[in-house]
């Protein structure tokens, strides 16, 4: 430091005032002083008087002043001592601003003599200013871009103290990015570069805080600060990112317009436009993408736009770009994979792909009757289809292959039961819900000759009367079948055999159409009571079927033959002769008259009577028993005479037929010859027949209707008994003859047929035990009852 600077006491003025003095002339003394600047108002600069060598007294006289151009503001003078006093703050900086070498100028005005003297008060800079930044912060905007090595200009600092008190250097905060250039200009002053020292990157550190440091060289040195504020500018240099490069999303298909399909999010490290985010498909999106969804360019929400099938395709690829809106623009991309599941949306489809129709009703368990495929364009459970036949059917599903069925028969068909069938076939998938569709179809059954004719009854009974006439209808058979056209239609024959020697053909004929039988013949209940007749009934087809039935006929008997005596026999044109004791007294047995019927039943029950006239009541006959008795004694008068009377049979037909028989008795002692057995020989009846055989016959058909008889009424009892107990009298329903077909069919094993057959004209005679038959006209063993006799009449 110079001495100046210190020149402030009263010794170190004394020798300067002194070098003023010996330099200037009197007139124009000039007083120099030095002060530091900043000095207290009051403060003794020096003293004036002294220095121009003046009395305290004189000064007063001569009226020490300073002039009024003098900077009179910073000083004033004391009169009474001769000071410069500093009458108010001294700032060099002010006063000289930046000029370093500093100085006021005064002017000592004395009077009397009026004398001028200059005086030069040097001031001397204290370092009493720090370096001062005009702001307390300085804003500053660098690209991130900006390569190292760039330099900034910065403000500089301003430090009004000067030389060494002056601003000396800048320093900078530390910090990894920037270092400070301190710059001299050819003035010396001095100025802060910001130098880029490493690349920078908004995105890691947008901005920086940095304290700027002005130093000057003062003794102690002053510094001033400001802050530097670095906001790094962006770059478009990042590309927006998407959260995931490839995002998968499953989507129901049908669902609603609008739906959200997925929300896309990408980030763009950059700031302003260039981390503005718009969204877009790529633009090689196929334009099925582009018809299904749309994306939202500010949200990045992807929505369903068109109709989504998954019939139509099963996933979608969809590239969704994402670009700022920096320049040039910057791109990021992402994969989108839409899954599309499927909804069981698609009921499954059935096709019948061919039929069979009809099928012959004979057809074997197995045959295929229709091909039948179905599909699900749904997939997986959805399309799983499951085929079912509705039940009851003869027929099943069987998976061919793949998706094709064939429709099999399950069973025996069979058309007169079921002519056809309707097939309702069900295809259901497997989805939730389930969907199903159905076609229904009907399957034919064709006729087969699988029946043969079927009579409306089992065995036909027909009653024929006798002495019909020839051609007359006898009886009808009808039969049916159940089949169709030349399987049903159905003629009728008669399998030949023979009755009694003639073949059945000259009996009977059949219309083959109608089923009508008719006699050829007249018939004769005396000579055929029974016959049968076998018709077979036989349709056309191919093999044809037939079927036999037995046409029962019964020649019913008609009260065409009279009542014959047959004992005793006597000359027909001549009567009969019988002779009576004159002894016998009344009631005696003169002949017991036997006639036979050739019809039978009540057509062969035969009454004996005496027709009225003048000798008829002498005698009497049986009705039934045929014996002819006398009805009183005989006078002696009377031996010798003769009476004639006509004895009438008559049978019990419907009319009823009658012969009378003209008899002559003789009251004569030769009566016995009366009791002779009779001659059938010489009867009309049995003149053809060889008497040893009829009689042979009768005794073991009369033996054995008597055993038959004998059982059948022991059996009735033991069963009449068993049934109604010992109580109950069984007679009413234990005894009677007739008993309808059905169970003479039903207990034919417990009947007894006996049949008689000769060559004679009786040709049967039957002996039925149990019950029977009721075109056969017999008689029980109770029956028997009525006759007094257990005659037994043909
Ligand atoms: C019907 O009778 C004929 C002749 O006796 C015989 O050949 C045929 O087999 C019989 N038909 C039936 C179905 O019994």
């Amino acid at each position: 430091m110079d001495s100046r600077q210190r020149t402030r006491s009263g010794g170190g003025r004394l020798w300067r005032i002194c070098f003023y003095l010996a330099c200037l002339s009197r007139a124009s003394a000039q007083l120099s002083y030095s002060i530091l600047e900043e000095l207290r108002p009051g403060s003794v600069v020096g003293n004036i008087a002294k220095d121009l060598s003046l009395t305290a007294r004189e000064s007063v006289q001569r009226r020490l002043r300073l002039t009024s151009e003098s900077t009179t503001s910073y000083f004033e003078v004391k009169q009474t001592t001769g000071d410069l006093v500093i009458k108010q703050n001294i700032d060099r900086e002010q006063i000289c601003e930046l000029r370093s070498a500093c100085s006021l100028h005064l002017e000592i005005l004395l009077e009397t003599p009026l004398e001028i003297h200059r005086v030069v008060v040097d001031i001397l800079d204290v370092n009493d200013n720090a370096p001062l930044f005009s702001t307390s912060n300085i804003s500053l905007e660098i690209s991130e871009a900006a390569a190292p090595g760039t330099r900034f200009r910065l403000e500089s600092a301003h430090d009004p103290d000067v030389g060494t008190n002056s601003l000396r250097t800048y320093h900078l905060a530390a910090n990894d990015f920037f270092i400070l250039n301190v710059e001299s200009k050819s003035d010396g002053s001095k100025f802060p570069e910001l130098v880029v020292d490493k690349s920078l990157d908004r995105e890691t550190r947008a901005s920086f805080r940095l304290l700027l440091t002005a130093v000057d060289g003062g003794q102690p040195e002053k510094s001033g600060s400001t802050l530097l504020l670095i906001r790094i500018l962006d770059v478009n240099d990042n590309a927006p990112v998407f959260d995931e490069p490839v995002k998968k999303v499953r989507l129901l298909e049908n669902v609603a317009r609008d739906t959200l399909v997925t929300k896309l999010n990408a980030t763009d490290a950059d700031s302003g436009n260039n981390g503005d985010i718009s969204y877009m498909f790529s633009k090689y999106t196929p334009e099925r993408v582009l018809k299904l969804f749309t994306v939202d360019s500010k949200s990045g929400e992807i929505h369903v736009k068109g109709d989504v099938d998954y019939e139509k395709a099963t996933s979608y690829h969809i590239t969704v770009q994402a670009r700022d809106g920096g320049s040039p623009a910057m791109e990021g991309s992402c994969n989108v994979i839409v899954d599309i599941i499927d909804v069981n949306d698609n009921a499954p489809e059935v096709t019948l792909t061919s039929l069979t129709s009809p099928i012959r009703e004979d057809s074997a368990p197995g045959t295929v009757i229709a091909l039948i495929s179905a599909r699900d364009l749904d997939t997986g459970v959805n399309g799983k289809i499951t085929l079912t036949v509705q039940p009851g059917l003869p027929f099943k599903l069987n998976s061919a292959f793949d998706t094709h069925y064939n429709l099999i028969t399950s069973g025996s068909l069979d058309r007169e039961t079921v002519p056809e069938y309707t097939v309702v076939i069900k295809a259901t998938d497997a989805g939730s819900p389930r969907l199903s569709s159905q076609i229904t179809f009907v399957v034919k059954l064709s006729d087969v000759n699988d029946n043969a004719p079927i009579f409306s009854q089992p065995s036909y009974s027909v009653d024929i009367l006798e002495n019909n006439a020839p051609s007359a209808p006898i009886a009808a058979v009808s039969a049916t079948d159940p089949d169709l056209g030349d399987n049903a239609r159905v003629s009728y024959s008669i399998l030949p055999s023979t009755v009694q020697g003639s073949p059945l053909s000259s009996y009977v004929y059949i219309n083959p159409e109608t089923g009508h039988i008719y006699s050829m013949r007249s018939l004769d209940h005396e000579q055929l009571n029974a016959f049968r007749i076998e018709v077979q009934a036989r349709d056309a087809g191919v093999p044809p079927r037939t079927t036999n039935v037995t046409v029962h006929v019964f020649v019913v008997d008609v009260n065409d033959n009279a009542p014959v005596l047959v004992h005793p026999s006597y000359p027909t044109d001549k009567g009969l002769q019988l002779t009576v004791p004159p002894s016998a007294g009344p009631g005696h047995l003169i002949n017991k008259l036997v006639a036979v019927d050739a019809d039978s039943g009540h057509n062969a029950w035969l009454f004996y009577s005496i027709s009225p006239g003048p000798n008829a009541g002498m005698f009497r006959i049986g009705a039934h028993t045929g014996e002819l008795r006398t009805a009183r004694k005989w006078a002696e008068e009377e031996v010798g005479s003769t009476y004639d009377i006509v004895v009438i049979i008559q049978d019990n037909g419907d009319p009823l037929k009658s012969s009378s028989v003209n008899i002559t008795v003789t009251v004569d002692e030769k009566g016995t010859a009366n009791d002779a057995p009779p001659n059938p020989r010489h009867t009309p009846f049995y003149h053809r027949t060889g008497m040893s055989d009829i009689t042979l016959y009768l005794i073991i058909a009369l033996a054995c209707v008597s055993a038959v008889a004998f059982i059948t009424l022991v059996v009735l009892m033991v069963r009449c008994l068993r049934h109604h107990g010992p109580g109950l009298g069984g007679s009413d329903c234990c005894c009677y003859g007739r008993h309808r077909s059905s169970r003479y069919h039903q207990r034919s094993g417990k009947d007894l047929h006996l049949q008689l057959n000769t060559d004679g004209p009786i040709r049967y005679m039957e002996v039925v035990g149990g019950p029977q038959d009721p075109h056969t006209h017999t008689y029980r063993p109770c029956y028997s009852t009525i006759s007094s006799r257990n005659d037994f009449v043909f």
